[in-house]
């Protein structure tokens, strides 16, 4: 595996891999990688050739009183686990914005609802980094988590408009053996605040595995099952507008943001029409 510091050449390997015919993978991430981005590894492994990796935590997602300055880092066991998942690239920037750098990508509508509402401007920083790191890597699939359900349908949305060259596949929400939706933040959670953070997925599996088709019935009832501080939304939406829905008579998702403790969780799951 090699490990690159220097964008032009991320950007000269990727074009020699893919004069060669080979197809590019990509997983962009902010390190202090887990199970659930080896997973995301893995699925870039089994559609494409070659594989690249970013780790960067990008300041520009981040608000004025959010957690960038103590996220979670650990260079060497990332680098590690990228060599144990197969990755050929594995790119760490000292910064992705040089002096001068004064571009921002925004999605409209999508960027305005759910976590957009919640973090302004967070999602503004997502697109343009991964709209920069494309542009450095050129991938041909680009692989991200089911878990930042609206993070996946936005970058999606940024790809068509401005990459469309990169499909962008979702892969699978990854949980621990009590259900927790696996996150590099979970490691700021007490023993008893993991408890609590259980109950965002307790609320969820209760809105999935209920029969009534209600919107704000079955919010009620999520909404009651959760043991959080402080909740920032609990939503049944069109998985691909976001649009919020009163039944759900097509298939749709149910997210949730909430804060225990200090530390802001999400999950969501896949709801079937009833
Ligand atoms: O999901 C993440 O880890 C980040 O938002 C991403 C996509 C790597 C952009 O910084």
């Amino acid at each position: 595996m090699r490990t690159c510091n220097d964008p032009d050449d991320v950007t000269a390997w990727a074009r020699s891999w893919r004069s060669e015919g080979a197809r590019v993978g990509f997983v962009p991430t902010m390190g202090f990688l887990h199970r659930g981005h080896a997973s995301l590894l893995d699925l870039a492994h089994a559609r494409c050739d070659r594989v690249v990796v970013s780790i960067y935590v990008n300041p520009l997602q981040f608000g004025p009183s959010e957690d960038l300055d103590r996220y979670p880092r650990d260079p060497e066991g990332d680098l590690r686990l990228c060599a144990a998942h197969g990755v050929d690239l594995a790119f760490l920037p000292e910064t992705l914005y040089p002096p001068g750098f004064s571009t921002r990508v925004r999605v409209e509508g999508l960027t305005s609802v759910l976590c957009g509402a919640a973090r302004r401007g967070h999602f503004e920083g997502v697109t343009t980094v991964v709209a920069r790191l494309f542009g450095i890597v050129g991938p041909c699939t680009s692989v991200f988590g089911e878990k930042d359900w609206q993070q996946y349908v936005v970058v999606r949305r940024m790809a068509e408009d401005l990459h469309p060259g990169v499909e962008v596949v979702a892969g699978p929400l990854v949980r621990d053996d009590d259900g927790l939706a696996l996150s590099s933040r979970n490691r700021y959670l007490s023993a008893a605040d993991r408890v609590r953070a259980l109950s965002l997925h307790r609320a969820l599996r209760a809105i999935r595995d209920s029969r009534e088709p209600s919107v704000p019935a079955l919010l009620e009832e999520g909404r009651s099952l959760l043991e959080v501080d402080r909740l920032d939304y609990i939503a049944i939406v069109d998985p691909w507008s976001l649009a919020p829905l009163e039944r759900v008579d097509r298939p749709a998702r149910a997210l949730v943001a909430a804060f225990v403790g200090n530390t802001r969780l999400i999950d969501n799951v896949a709801v079937d029409p009833r």
